[in-house]
């Protein structure tokens, strides 16, 4: 075959020609740490793990049997499965969302859901307006097409500043979509309140602009009542990702999304080039645990015993980290979000914590999306994952740390 000379592209001979995009990854923080943190004898507040211990091992076991000997097609490639999509549906409507089979689309897990969605919806180079600290995984997803991203400030106590993505939007900022965490944020652990629920759903339809709503902790509450998601307020303009790695355990992959009826076809095409299928296997795995295990009784017992974490985890900072150290107690999801003086580097500190202490957490500046706010003095403390006395353990240890340094400066 003859290939015509303007085709011909000059190659490296000495390494691999990337495109551009992936010429300057690298692999997060996160997964540096993950790879420090899992070695033994860690106690490790770094990943947003559930706790193995807590998984419903028995009626998984009880589930898998039943589907592999009942179930010819549950080791074949497959369509998604039509009874899980039901048992979704049932599932958000726990959360007040009311929502069609035809409205589920099931995905390997919320991470892809989201991946896909991008894909459908953001042009290389586009804008992409969210928080301007922000889970890691989603900063990933958007990174191949090198968006402008327009970041708003969020806190703690309050969350995104709804009032500056109106004012963005006003000027004419008219980002892909808008990303949000609504309860339970990763890594700020704040959950908006109802005001401001409406008021983003609101600018959504207002300016026709999407929200990928992503909410893997939104049925980890411990307050007496939850909240709805934003789903639950608009169903056209609201994208919701949901996932069974924090209810159910991460290994099955599996997640969903509830998107209007007419991006289901397009985000089949996307999916295929993607995986082709979601686990066939594991799909069925949980629809049939849904259907005879009491998903509220172990969802209640995950929320009584994360809730005794979360309180075993601030009793600890309160004991053992400076005065000045702010954070707030969490109504959902998995995380703490400490923030300690100016002069305390919390990448630095995670060294030391790592060798002297064996203790592993999450910097803040993994989050940051903004190179002028680094959050370089906070970290990210995940409570899910170790059980209250390890928490007590792991706090005093980074506590001590923590202390140090505040005398040595
Ligand atoms: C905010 C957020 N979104 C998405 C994910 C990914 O979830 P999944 O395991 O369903 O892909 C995580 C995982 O920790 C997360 O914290």
């Amino acid at each position: 075959m003859n290939i015509a000379p303007n085709l011909a592209v000059t190659r490296p001979t000495e390494a691999v020609l990337l495109a551009k995009w992936a010429q300057n990854v690298k692999r997060s923080q996160l997964q540096e740490i993950l790879f420090a943190a899992a070695k033994p004898g860690i106690i490790s507040f770094a990943m947003g793990l559930p706790d193995p211990e807590l998984f419903p091992v028995k009626g998984l076991i009880r589930a898998s049997r039943q589907v592999l000997a009942s179930d010819s097609l549950a080791l074949q490639y497959g369509p998604p499965f039509q009874p899980l999509k039901s048992r979704i549906v049932e599932l958000m409507a726990k959360r007040k969302v009311v929502c069609r089979e035809e409205q589920i689309f099931i995905t390997t897990g919320a991470q892809q859901g989201m991946n896909l969605l991008a894909r459908l919806l953001l042009e290389p180079g586009g804008q992409v307006l969210t928080e301007e600290m922000i889970y890691t995984g989603f900063q990933q997803v958007i990174e191949p097409y090198a968006p402008r991203v327009l970041s708003v400030p969020t806190d703690v106590r309050a969350g995104i500043d709804v009032a500056v993505v109106a004012s963005l939007l006003a000027r004419g900022a008219c980002p892909a979509f808008i990303y949000a965490i609504s309860s339970g944020h990763n890594p700020l652990a704040v959950s908006l309140t109802e005001a401001k629920r409406l008021q983003l759903v609101e600018l959504a339809r207002q300016y026709r602009i999407p929200i990928i709503e992503d909410d893997p902790y939104g049925f980890l509450n411990y307050g007496d009542e939850a909240l709805p998601p934003l789903r639950a307020y608009d169903d056209q303009w609201v994208f919701y990702v949901g996932s069974f790695s924090k209810i159910l355990t991460p290994a099955l992959r599996v997640g969903w999304l509830v998107v209007p009826e007419s991006l289901v076809p397009k985000l089949s095409v996307v999916k295929e080039a993607s995986d082709i299928d979601t686990n066939t296997f594991t799909q069925r795995l949980i629809s049939r645990f849904l259907e005879q295990e009491d998903i509220d009784l172990h969802l209640s017992m995950l929320r009584r015993e994360y809730r005794a974490r979360r309180d075993a985890m601030a009793q600890a900072l309160r004991e053992h980290f400076p005065a000045a150290a702010k954070w707030e107690s969490p109504d959902h999801g998995v995380f703490f979000w400490v923030d300690l003086p100016y002069k305390v580097d919390t990448l630095a500190l995670l060294d030391s914590a790592l060798e002297k202490e064996r203790v592993a957490f999450i910097p803040g500046q993994a989050f940051g999306v903004e190179p002028s706010n680094r959050a370089t003095n906070c970290m990210r403390l995940n409570f899910s994952h170790s059980n209250p006395s390890l928490i007590r353990e792991g706090i005093a240890r980074v506590g001590k740390l923590v202390k140090e340094v505040l005398n040595r400066i």
